[in-house]
């Protein structure tokens, strides 16, 4: 009955690792998907989950169904995560929003939403949500497939190898009102490249004078700084500024629980009504396509952030990965100056985050996978999380080799 289904095309982030993992190469390198991995190219389990997960299983808990929108804990903690103390009294409750499947069901779960009930004057048709131009990969089937139309704002300058902030307060003038904006909290995918404070202050001004809706995907708080306060700043400016904001979380790369699936998705009202009716409708959402949401990764985080102990040492744990990998920017760099290599390399220390856009083309990044077995994205996005010790000289002599002809 499927004989005409046509075979269609491997995920262009995830199909990396099916086409890493059958490379024999022993020196291969996975710089594909965004996955933190230690200085050994290991998975990594924080020590603070590990220690969440003992003091669960202790417990002995049943593995009953949550309720449609998850865990109301863990929706609490992590809009406090994401917006601190003075906004959470500030809305004093206006938050509507449920546990998702990771940043990826927060954004369908969003999209879903936008789609059915955003409340556009003169409404015709889908709404429009606008994406930085580049996004993350899977944003525009996200948001295509939950319904809406899809368009880019100009980000990010390929010449400079960073924000092009004119362009951008330029193409958000210039979009229809009341657009919906996805805006990338921190540690920008696939760029690195964040906006300074003045440069959200002015993105967030633009935006109230032309009612834009900012929607902002938070997959890597923690990844910019190393601090999770100091990553939230966008949207607590934001916040602080009267947007009333959707936001998706993910807690799949700050607290390692990829395979979890772990997220967040909330929407700032205006009245307890506004809530209510929300939240209602996000059920009724949920309901028919997964109906509820798993249980033990949200238990790991719930524990964590309500344990003292253990949100302190999570915290610090989240710092060093950080810090590993702002220290493998310096070394890849340096190893390219060292080699002589002609080109400008900056970029890789000033973008931030789990990404460096290497500026390499296609035929290079073909050239890094067939004659090295170094694994990127074709747009010649680097996950710097995989970059380690014993593979990042490797990695530059290879860098090296494909700029140089
Ligand atoms: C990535 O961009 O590599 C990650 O967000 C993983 C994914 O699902 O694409």
């Amino acid at each position: 009955r499927f004989a005409a289904t046509p075979r269609g095309p491997e995920d262009a982030i995830l199909g990396i690792t099916l086409a890493y993992n059958a490379d024999p190469n022993p020196n291969k390198v996975n710089l594909g998907v965004g996955a933190y991995r230690d200085d050994a190219g290991l998975p990594v389990v924080l020590e603070a989950v590990r220690q969440a997960e003992h003091r669960i299983l202790q417990r002995s808990l049943d593995m009953e169904y949550l309720p449609v929108a998850g865990s109301h804990t863990f929706l609490q903690r992590a809009i406090w995560l994401a917006y601190g103390d003075d906004v959470m009294q500030r809305m004093n409750g206006r938050f509507a929003g449920l546990q998702t499947l990771s940043g990826t069901g927060a954004c369908r779960m969003a999209g879903e939403l936008i789609s059915r009930f955003l409340d556009i004057p003169h409404r015709t048709g889908k709404p429009l949500i606008l994406l930085p131009d580049p996004s993350w990969l899977n944003h525009r089937p996200i948001f295509t497939d939950a319904g809406c139309k899809v368009a880019s704002y100009s980000y990010y300058n390929p010449l400079t190898k960073s924000l092009d902030i004119d362009a951008c307060l330029h193409s958000l003038e210039n979009a229809p009102n009341a657009s919906v904006v996805l805006l990338h909290a921190c540690a920008h995918n696939p760029t690195g490249v964040d906006p300074n404070m003045d440069q959200w202050a002015a993105i967030s001004n633009v935006m109230l004078e032309k009612s834009h809706l900012p929607l902002f995907d938070m997959a890597y708080q923690g990844f910019t700084s190393g601090d999770m306060d100091v990553d939230a700043a966008s949207v607590r400016l934001f916040a602080e500024d009267g947007h009333k904001i959707v936001l998706a979380q993910s807690f799949s790369k700050n607290f390692g629980l990829y395979g979890q699936r772990v997220g967040c998705l909330s929407v700032m009202t205006d009245s307890e009504q506004e809530t209510q009716a929300i939240n209602s409708q996000l059920k009724i959402i949920a309901r028919p396509m997964y109906s509820n949401p798993p249980i033990a990764g949200v238990r790991l985080v719930e524990e964590v952030l309500n344990c003292d102990d253990l949100q302190q040492l999570w915290r610090s744990e989240m710092k060093s990965m950080a810090h590993r990998i702002i220290s493998m920017r310096s070394r890849l760099r340096q190893h390219l100056i060292e080699l002589g290599n002609k080109h400008n390399w900056d970029h890789i220390v000033n973008q931030h985050g789990m990404f460096c856009f290497s500026g390499l083309s296609k035929e290079q990044v073909d050239t890094l996978r067939e004659r090295f077995s170094v694994y990127l994205t074709a747009n010649g996005r680097i996950s710097m999380a995989g970059v380690t010790s014993d593979n990042v000289d490797y990695l530059a002599d290879a860098i090296h080799h494909v700029t140089s002809s």
